[in-house]
């Protein structure tokens, strides 16, 4: 059957021959992309909820699981992103490997990680500028910082009239800013990165440094507090659980979304100076730095406030002004203000070189791959993607956005890890300059890892998430089967 035709090794080859996009990007420059996309709203943002709610002391341990399923995941992308370093990530690896329905699905679930990854982090971006507004004295109102759900929400907190309308402008500006650094082109993209990377990494390893000295190890016992069951506003049981192992295991997937981005890196393929080794090392090099960073920094912030007196909005800004130093609360803010930036960054160039992949098929329209006659970037895809997450991000609550994007990475994860083995027993001889270590047993653990973390996901995200992928296989058939470069090429 055509839609299980694979793309051959020797058309990605020509692909990276008659690579338009400058290569620029070197092997810490590829790190530094790869650590910009992934310390973000997940660190500065979800851990407040994730040891506030269900993991206590143990956020650390719940960082941890996250952090092998990722670990497995990414010397899986490492192995593809050596054979085949070409910008469409893990949707490439599909298409050389298992076949074109297999590799449109994949790239459908990536436009879930990407979109809604920048989504997600758009909104909280708009978060903390809020809050670095507010510092400062300015308040912005209700309606025009917040989705209608969430204004109405916050409204009813603090006892006033909802708003009738509301839209989240700085989440929707800040999408437009993004996408103006990169219509310019990637080489600024790349150094207005780097220069945000430093700072991040600066806060956070401020954060573990001078946190360490405020640690009491009385805030770490019980490491895991007794489980507790969950029950909605009215009492009643929800089915799910606080605290305990299964606790932790939430937090794990909510944490999860921390670690969204090191495969950023495998999409920047066609950019890199010798992408055959550097993105592979980038890779892992960046997942490697952030699980120890993020193992420290909730040690630390666990360890310097009680589990349950910890902010769940603004947590590591919280931790220190609940100790008293004020003034890192400032710096704390801007950084991450500037550090959510980056993350948005990497995964709005990601998603449009992934489209730009995908259209090089024939599977999306030429529009995709129309690149600027100066710039040398996929503009019209870039001001598109910007346009649609500007707007998503102005009416949608944050974790409805996160949640999805979780999901379609860890189906993606999951199905890379399932391509990697494929292609290593399907073409053993291939040239792979760097290997997965133990490949059935790392590819099986990963994909029983990613399944097990999407199983335990909400039940409304699920139906989205059906409903998303329903529609790919029908988009598929209706578009991307019949203008698949492959089949004008006659290829079963
Ligand atoms: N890992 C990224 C973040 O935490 C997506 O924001």
């Amino acid at each position: 059957m055509s839609v299980w035709r694979v793309k051959p090794v020797s058309a990605f080859e020509a692909d990276m021959k008659k690579n338009d996009l400058k290569r620029v990007l070197t092997k810490w420059g590829l790190t530094s992309l790869g650590i910009g996309a992934i310390i973000g709203g997940g660190i500065f943002t979800l851990t407040g909820i994730a040891a506030h709610d269900y993991a206590g002391p143990a956020l650390a341990l719940a960082f941890v699981i996250a952090g092998i399923g990722c670990l497995f995941a990414s010397l899986c992308y490492a192995e593809f992103a050596s054979v085949l370093p070409v910008e469409g990530s893990a949707y490439a690896y599909a298409y050389g490997t298992v076949g074109e329905l297999f590799a449109w699905f994949i790239g459908w679930n990536l436009i879930l990680e990407y979109m809604m990854g920048a989504t997600t982090v758009a909104v909280a971006w708009s978060g903390y500028f809020v809050k670095l507004l507010h510092l400062f004295g300015i308040e912005f109102p209700i309606w025009l910082c917040n989705d209608m759900a969430t204004a109405t929400e916050k409204s009813a907190e603090l006892g006033i009239v909802a708003p009738s309308f509301a839209f989240n402008l700085p989440a929707f500006l800040i999408t437009w800013v993004v996408t103006a650094i990169l219509v310019k082109g990637i080489k600024e993209a790349a150094k207005t990165n780097n220069i945000i990377v430093v700072v991040k990494i600066a806060v956070v390893l401020f954060v573990i440094i001078v946190g360490a000295f405020y640690v009491n190890t009385d805030n770490w016992t019980p490491f895991i507090p007794a489980e507790e069951p969950i029950k909605d506003t009215l009492g009643n049981l929800t089915g799910g659980v606080k605290f305990g192992f299964g606790g932790v295991l939430t937090a794990a997937t909510i944490v999860f979304f921390a670690y969204i981005g090191f495969d950023a890196v495998s999409t920047q393929a066609g950019e890199a100076i010798n992408p055959k080794k550097d993105v592979p090392f980038a890779i892992i090099a960046s997942l490697i730095i952030c699980t120890v960073l993020y193992i420290l920094v909730s040690l630390v912030l666990t360890g310097m406030v009680k589990y349950d007196q910890l902010d769940k909005a603004a947590p590591v800004a919280s931790a220190f002004s609940g100790i008293g130093i004020n003034w890192a609360v400032f710096i704390i803010t801007i950084a991450a203000t500037a550090g959510l930036t980056s993350v948005m960054l990497v995964m709005m160039l990601g998603q449009t070189r992934i489209f730009l992949g995908m259209a090089k098929d024939g599977l999306m329209p030429a529009f995709f791959k129309v690149l600027h006659p100066v710039f040398k970037t996929p503009y019209k895809s870039t001001i598109l993607v910007g346009g649609l997450i500007s707007l998503v991000a102005a009416f949608t609550p944050i974790d409805k956005v996160s949640e999805m994007c979780s999901m379609g990475t860890l189906l993606a994860f999951a199905m890379v890890c399932v391509a990697v083995m494929i292609l290593r027993y399907k073409k053993p001889e291939l040239e792979r300059p760097y290997k997965t270590p133990a490949v059935y047993l790392v590819g099986s653990l990963g994909v029983a890892f990613n399944i097990f973390l999407m199983t335990q996901v909400r039940a409304a995200t699920w139906n989205f998430f059906m409903i998303w992928g329903v529609l790919g296989v029908i988009v598929y058939f209706l578009y991307g089967k019949r203008n698949s470069n492959l089949e004008k090429q006659g290829i079963e």
